[in-house]
């Protein structure tokens, strides 16, 4: 069988410490091209990983190179345009997360995935992590019964990135949540099955990135910090279920923590670490897992298999668009919502 051609659309930091290794590693894989506007960032990349064809313009490459498939490691603002025009060239895309800036660029890139009948699926690689996998086996038998209380925290006391352009809303669209939060709101609205969610209540703020601060990460430059640090939401679902999510690239909190704990109408269970919980022989009990498949591994594994899998065989990538736009949906309402202090119906 012949190898599935890869090409790169940005060559930064997550095209080359997550896509890219884990791409190589895959063995029906050939990274056959890479686009980058920073000249010595594709030069470097191209050397590291010795790539044959490297392009100034993603354009040209995807008109040139054959590619069957291509994964889009811009900053926000491309990701939709990028993806667009890889699909009308017949190329099937991982695109990064946030899917988008908007909706509205979400659903322009479902509509040019059907039109073209091409795969597109979302960087959210948490899906690949152990616990989530797990989980989602768990819960997918009915462990939990019906999953009403859902609480998710993406916390960093400080994690502000420095690098890049994530500190400005015309390139990224937000801060922290559209960043950070969107992997553990993906997470756990996959688990809870994708509900659709009927009501967003939200407050976000900017009080630490706007000045110069410690940050492990390095000092971003907070004259031009134009996004939030902080958020706090509540959204309701269809369903029935609740959420509850905080998030923060700075906050003053004791420690930085990531967690989704989901409960339900018979048992509840908390992701990372996986621990279910539940009242069985006239007590309370809880068990974690000794061991667990795929523990240590690197999610972009996982991905880049899943992928490379849709691509070869037609099967729906495990993190479908029209989930992802989901998550573009909330954290759109969020804002929305921050902005007119009330709650937005969606
Ligand atoms: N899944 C994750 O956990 C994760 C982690 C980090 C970043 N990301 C996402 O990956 C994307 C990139 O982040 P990063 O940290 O690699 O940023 P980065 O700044 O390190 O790299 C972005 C690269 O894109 C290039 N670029 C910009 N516009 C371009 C264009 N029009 N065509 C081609 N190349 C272009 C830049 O020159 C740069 O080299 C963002 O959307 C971010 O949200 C995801």
């Amino acid at each position: 069988m012949s190898k599935v051609r890869i090409g790169m659309i940005g060559t930064g930091g997550i095209a080359r410490n997550r896509h890219m290794p884990c791409f190589s590693k895959h063995s029906d894989v050939a990274i056959v091209a890479a686009a980058d506007l920073s000249a010595e960032t594709l030069k470097q990349a191209g050397e590291q990983f010795n790539i044959p064809a490297l392009y100034s313009d993603y354009k040209e490459m995807i008109a040139k190179e054959q590619l069957d498939g291509v994964v889009v490691c811009t900053p926000n603002k491309f990701h939709a345009p990028a993806t667009i025009d890889a699909l009308n060239a017949g190329i099937h895309v991982l695109c990064e997360k946030p899917m988008a800036l908007d909706p509205a660029e979400g659903r322009a890139m479902i509509a040019a995935a059907k039109q073209n009948n091409k795969i597109l699926t979302i960087g959210f690689h948490y899906r690949h992590r152990p616990q989530v996998k797990a989980a989602k086996k768990i819960i997918d038998v009915g462990e939990l019964g019906h999953v009403y209380m859902v609480r998710v925290n993406a916390l960093r006391r400080r994690g502000i990135p420095s690098w890049g352009s994530f500190v400005h809303k015309h390139m990224q669209g937000g801060g922290a949540m559209i960043d950070f939060g969107v992997h553990t709101l993906d997470s756990a609205l996959y688990l809870m099955g994708n509900p659709k969610p009927t009501e967003v209540t939200a407050s976000i703020s900017q009080h630490l990135g706007t000045k110069p601060n410690v940050n492990p990460w390095g000092q971003w430059n907070y004259q031009e910090f134009t996004v939030e640090d902080q958020v706090a939401a509540f959204i309701r679902f269809e369903n029935g279920a609740s959420m509850l999510l905080e998030c923060s690239w700075a906050l003053n909190v004791p420690e930085s923590k990531e967690t989704i704990s989901l409960s339900g109408t018979t048992a509840g269970l908390d992701v990372f670490p996986l621990k279910v919980n539940k009242a069985q022989y006239d007590m309370l009990t809880s068990w974690s897992p000794d061991w667990m498949p795929d523990d240590g591994i690197e999610p972009g594994i996982g991905q880049a298999a899943d992928f490379v899998q849709a691509i070869q065989t037609g099967i729906s990538p495990n993190a479908t668009a029209e989930q992802a736009l989901q998550v573009t949906d909330i954290v759109d309402a969020i804002y929305r919502s921050a902005e007119a202090g009330r709650a937005i119906t969606l």
